[in-house]
């Protein structure tokens, strides 16, 4: 057992979810939506799993499906060594205290008519603690995100973006959680405050021991934060390797693409590619074979024929892709 000394926080076995194609909201017309279609992974404790790809390619609904918002269709989702896919609801609930959300807009966790010292201490009622022991807590908290304790009986409205974020993260950390999946959490923000609040969540990993899927549409963005990097397209994991693998030795036409958007990097190695044109296709039905081909500058017949399973560059590094499988 490879994995023996190493403590797991989450895995994810061959996750699938696929939603019926409806006309409005009731009439089906036959045909799936495959937002997650067999995705692999798994999150050491303290460590953070960087889940990055365009809008629509399944982010969100890995997240939703791992907090148990919605049912696996296939697959398994094992927490802390306990297969969790198939938990009663009683069972789920004690759960919900081990695995916080935190989201791009932090409106969304705070309600507008409380002030933020209600917002957090309403998360901690589910805690077996006094009032006093409470108000105490909240403070705490807010001054671990570092946010006066005099902000506590402020409204969400009267903070910055940032401010708010960091209300969200305090607000996330008050069960005490040791899993926090952060779906977009820096997105809304000017790229100056997205850096203060990326070291918030790596000074709080470093001293509470916590693990992060960590999701982003940007590349950039979950770079920094990232021990792996899955990529992801149309539910697929296209490309799976340490984030510092990923950066210098890029293999996936996907990956290459989305690394031309950013503009801290060079472009790398021979096959230098442009930015994407275009939208992510729909999920819907999608073609047989790679995911990527109606997209890709180097596909080839077997690309829209044969679909491919994972080819390892290295132990640590894996990629869905013929053209580097055959190199
Ligand atoms: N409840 C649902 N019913 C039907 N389709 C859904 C549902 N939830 C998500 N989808 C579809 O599943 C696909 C994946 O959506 P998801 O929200 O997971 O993408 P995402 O990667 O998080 O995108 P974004 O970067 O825009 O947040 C999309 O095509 C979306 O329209
Ligand atoms: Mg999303």
């Amino acid at each position: 057992m490879e994995n023996e000394d190493k403590n797991i926080t989450l895995k994810v076995e061959g996750l699938k979810k696929y939603f019926p194609v409806r006309r409005g909201f009731f009439q089906r017309i036959g045909g799936w939506i495959k937002a997650v279609d067999g995705v692999d992974f798994e999150i050491e404790q303290g460590k953070t799993l960087g889940l990055v790809g365009e809008s629509g390619c399944g982010k969100s609904t890995i997240a939703r499906t791992i907090l148990k918002l919605l049912e696996p269709d296939h697959g398994k989702i094992i927490y802390q060594g306990k297969d969790i896919s198939n938990l009663p609801e009683k069972d789920v609930k004690p759960l919900r205290k081990e695995m916080q959300i935190i989201f791009q807009d932090p409106f969304g966790s705070l309600n507008p008519r409380m002030t933020v010292g209600q917002s957090i201490e309403e998360g901690l009622r589910t805690l077996d603690i006094s009032r006093g022991d409470r108000k105490e807590r909240v403070g705490e908290l807010l001054r671990m995100v570092g946010i006066s304790n005099n902000n506590a009986d402020r409204y969400p409205h009267e903070f910055s973006g940032g401010q708010r974020q960091r209300i969200g993260v305090a607000r996330a950390l008050g069960v005490e959680p040791s899993l926090i999946i952060c779906d977009e959490p820096v997105s809304a923000l000017d790229v100056s405050i997205q850096a203060q609040i990326i070291n918030l969540l790596k000074g709080l990993q470093d001293r509470l021991g916590l693990s992060y899927l960590f999701i982003s549409h940007d590349l950039n963005v979950v770079g920094y934060l990232s021990d792996k990097v899955a990529v992801m397209y149309l539910g697929h994991i296209m490309e799976f390797a340490s984030a510092g693998d990923l950066f210098e030795n890029p293999l996936h036409p996907y990956t290459l693409a989305l690394l031309s958007a950013v503009p801290a990097v060079e472009p790398v190695g021979k096959m230098e590619i442009k930015p994407l044109a275009g939208e992510v296709p729909s999920p819907q039905d999608p073609p047989p074979g790679c995911k990527f081909q109606g997209r890709c500058p180097l596909v080839e017949a077997r690309c829209r024929e044969e679909e491919i399973d994972f080819y390892a560059a290295n132990k640590d590094h894996i990629v869905r892709c013929w053209k580097v499988a055959g190199r």
